[in-house]
């Protein structure tokens, strides 16, 4: 049985990539059990049972974060580390999810596993804590840092591009931030397969690289996603650069946060697919569900 703590975006494309594969695993929301509450972890691994335990519950509001700093914190990093000390105690490996947003963005290659973090905003200033005491308090344990994720479930980019791509004629997007789209089927898809792996005893601990294949800016996303729509919605909005300048938000945001996922391909055997096969799914079965058309998926 593994066991997911977090049933947003991630968690819930667990449950279905889960049941597709025959594999048993349950995926806790924040009302079920709350990482930061370290009776209610001890008695979820209890109760469940686990071989392996997925930590995908995490405070992801980017632009909240700079004032919620406190909830970010706690779901972030004391959470985290609640949920580290209970496998710990418990003997389980502990898959831990992080975040490209580590990295301030200065580099003009993608970022590699040992590259220097340091994060620009709140958020990746908790999600590096997260990572830190992960990594001090247990050492079965698999940090993946993933970016720009995005699928079917819960709240992202592609749902807002298509949310507003419905109403207007002209989408303004940001097209000097890079970095690599992962959709919750790569990223699920890629956790379930690694699982034999670490359950099997081999020492792969460690952190790893896991994104889709490629790199783009959110124009780029935003251009794609407008191009997969269309044909079942019939709109065609033009999508037009600006600068971050142009687009102020509460927190900043890493110019470069591509990640390089070698490392991960290297001792697990595979990497994501590329980022625009994926995009042009999700956004055809997203919108298909609105339209009510089938998606062409190939
Ligand atoms: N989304 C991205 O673009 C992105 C990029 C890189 C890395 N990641 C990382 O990937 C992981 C999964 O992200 P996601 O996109 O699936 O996020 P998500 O859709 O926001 O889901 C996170 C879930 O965690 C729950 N949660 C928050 N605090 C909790 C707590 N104290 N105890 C238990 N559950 C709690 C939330 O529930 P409530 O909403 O009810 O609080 C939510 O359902 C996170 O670690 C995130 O940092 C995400």
């Amino acid at each position: 049985m593994i066991v997911v703590f977090g049933n947003g975006q991630l968690g819930q494309e667990l449950v279905r990539a889960s049941a597709a594969r025959a594999m048993p695993l349950v995926a806790l929301s924040h009302a079920q059990t709350d990482i930061t509450d370290r009776a209610a972890v001890r008695e979820a691994l209890k109760r469940h049972n686990p071989s392996l335990v997925v930590n995908a519950a995490g405070y992801t509001k980017v632009d909240l974060a700079e004032t919620e700093t406190e909830q970010a914190r706690h779901a972030n990093e004391v959470g985290p580390a609640i949920a580290a000390a209970a496998c710990a105690a418990a003997g389980v490996p502990l898959i831990h999810l992080s975040t490209d947003y580590v990295f301030d963005g200065s580099k003009s290659a993608a970022y590699v596993e040992g590259d220097p973090i340091a994060p620009i905003n709140n958020y990746g200033r908790s999600k590096a804590a997260g990572e830190r005491a992960t990594r001090e308090t247990t050492p079965l344990h698999v940090i993946i840092r993933t970016s720009w994720v995005y699928g079917e479930f819960g709240q992202n980019f592609l749902k807002t591009m298509l949310r507003l791509a419905a109403t207007n004629d002209e989408l303004r997007v940001v097209a000097d931030q890079r970095g690599c789209p992962t959709s919750t089927p790569e990223l699920a898809g890629a956790i379930l397969r690694i699982t034999p792996q670490l359950l099997g005893g081999d020492k792969i601990w460690g952190t790893y690289h896991f994104t889709g294949s490629g790199v783009t800016t959110w124009h780029g996303f935003a251009k794609r996603i407008v191009a997969a729509q269309a044909p079942l919605t019939g709109r065609a909005p033009r999508v037009t650069p600006i600068t971050t300048a142009e687009f102020p938000t509460p927190a900043r945001r890493p110019a470069n946060s591509a990640l390089d996922c070698s490392l991960f391909e290297r001792v697990f055997g595979f990497r994501g697919r590329p980022w625009t096969e994926e995009a042009d799914a999700i956004t055809r079965a997203v919108a298909g569900a609105v339209t009510g058309k089938q998606p062409h998926v190939a």
